[in-house]
């Protein structure tokens, strides 16, 4: 089964556990990178990056040679951001909307991801899903302990 491990991450949470699910399983990995970022500013990123995700923005991404469509199992993985996934991940499913997959999701968040599995999962539907997982901000909180989790969910996911 080819497996790909698609995702974005603004301050580093999801990609250390998108690397950490990866690494496990030997997955190719797939970063999306908006050419033009929000702010880094600490106060504002909150602002900008909210703003982006409620008016559903779906900014441009630097180009990539990884084809999608030619795996059969996607984990996707996102911050929270304003209770929904980040616009990177928009424009994701915009031009690349998996199609009879399997899909595992997987977020990062700072503790109150209000509905945003619901939302993550609609816009994966017409695939089947396999797994969906959370991490609260696991930089700062359980790093190791969330890593490991993150490699046993990956190893159960691929036993589907
Ligand atoms: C623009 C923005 C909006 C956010 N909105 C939420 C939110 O609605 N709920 C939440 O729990 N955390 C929210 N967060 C916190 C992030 O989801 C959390 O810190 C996450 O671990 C960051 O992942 P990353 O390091 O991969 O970017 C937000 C962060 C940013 C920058």
């Amino acid at each position: 089964m080819k497996t790909l491990v698609v995702f974005y991450s603004f301050d580093g949470n999801t990609k250390l556990i998108a690397e950490a699910i990866a690494g496990e399983i030997g997955a190719d990995v797939l970063e999306l990178k908006p050419v033009k970022e929000i702010t880094r500013n600490n106060f504002l990123k909150y602002f900008t990056g909210g703003k982006e995700a409620m008016t559903k923005a779906e900014p441009e991404l630097l180009t990539f040679n990884v084809k999608p469509e030619n795996y059969d199992l996607l984990f996707i993985g996102t911050p929270v951001w304003a209770w929904t996934y980040a616009p990177a991940l928009r424009t994701f499913f915009r031009d690349h909307k998996p199609v009879n997959k399997k899909v595992a999701l997987f977020c990062c968040h700072g503790g109150g991801p209000g509905k945003f599995f619901e939302k993550f999962e609609e816009a994966v539907s017409g695939n089947e899903m396999v797994g969906k997982i959370e991490f609260k901000d696991p930089i700062r909180n359980q790093k190791e302990q969330d890593i490991e989790m993150a490699k046993e969910w990956a190893k159960l996911i691929i036993g589907k």
